[in-house]
């Protein structure tokens, strides 16, 4: 049985995804995909509803053990209501942000245990791996910049610069640990250039369409 494609996009605050992933959306129905554009932590009702409660900015007292647990109860959710059902029903998925967040956040910025996030990570997401992951590179602090100019930061936003520092070296590390599956695109060129990177590496994966 052939299904969709799962695409997911990283990278850290203020990097720019936002705006490739609306031009991803818009190339992959032009081409004729079903696309489903969802985001984590979030897109369910119950999903968003501990995004909501994550991101809060008032709670500052939040420890990182239950930030870990409120991050991976939110990605099961998604995982069995939105995103295994629509690869297997051969739609494309566009997720903004996956389990290389968690690892680059969790992992690298708060300093959990790698293994223990692995653990809970194979827990959330039965086996449902991304085919392709785009990583949007740009040093934190050119993207919060951007950011903060834009609005009031939320609770993560919020950190000290050394922790996005972390959260952009783990984001790094995973990409050079990932060469198949994780494509590191530039980000600190123009827009139409980044579009240029990524349309390509997008081609190439639309290339291979896999067997369960
Ligand atoms: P965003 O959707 O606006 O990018 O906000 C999500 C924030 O949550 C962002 O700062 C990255 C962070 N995050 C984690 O710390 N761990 C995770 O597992 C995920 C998915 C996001």
């Amino acid at each position: 049985m052939k299904r969709g494609l799962f695409v997911t996009v990283e990278g850290t605050d203020g990097c720019g995804k936002t705006t490739q992933i609306t031009n991803i959306v818009d190339y992959l129905s032009s081409l004729g995909c079903r696309v489903i554009l969802t985001r984590e932590p979030g897109g369910t009702r119950i999903s968003e509803n501990i995004r909501s409660i994550i991101l809060d900015p008032a709670f500052t007292e939040m420890h990182s053990i239950t930030e870990l647990m409120l991050y991976s109860a939110a990605r099961a959710q998604l995982v069995e209501q939105v995103i295994r059902p629509a690869i297997a029903n051969c739609e494309t998925v566009i997720c903004d942000r996956y389990i290389d967040s968690f690892y680059a956040y969790q992992g690298y910025g708060r300093g959990l245990d790698m293994e223990m996030l692995k653990k809970i990570t194979s827990l959330a997401i039965n086996n449902t791996m991304p085919d392709i992951t785009f990583f949007f590179d740009l040093v934190p602090e050119i993207g919060l910049r951007r950011r903060m100019n834009a609005a009031n930061g939320d609770r993560i936003e919020n950190e000290q610069m050394e922790f996005h520092r972390r959260v952009y070296h783990g984001y790094r590390q995973l990409a050079k640990e990932n060469p198949e599956r994780i494509k590191t695109i530039d980000a600190s060129r123009s827009v139409d250039e980044v579009w240029e990177d990524v349309r390509r590496q997008l081609d190439m994966a639309l290339g291979f369409v896999r067997e369960v």
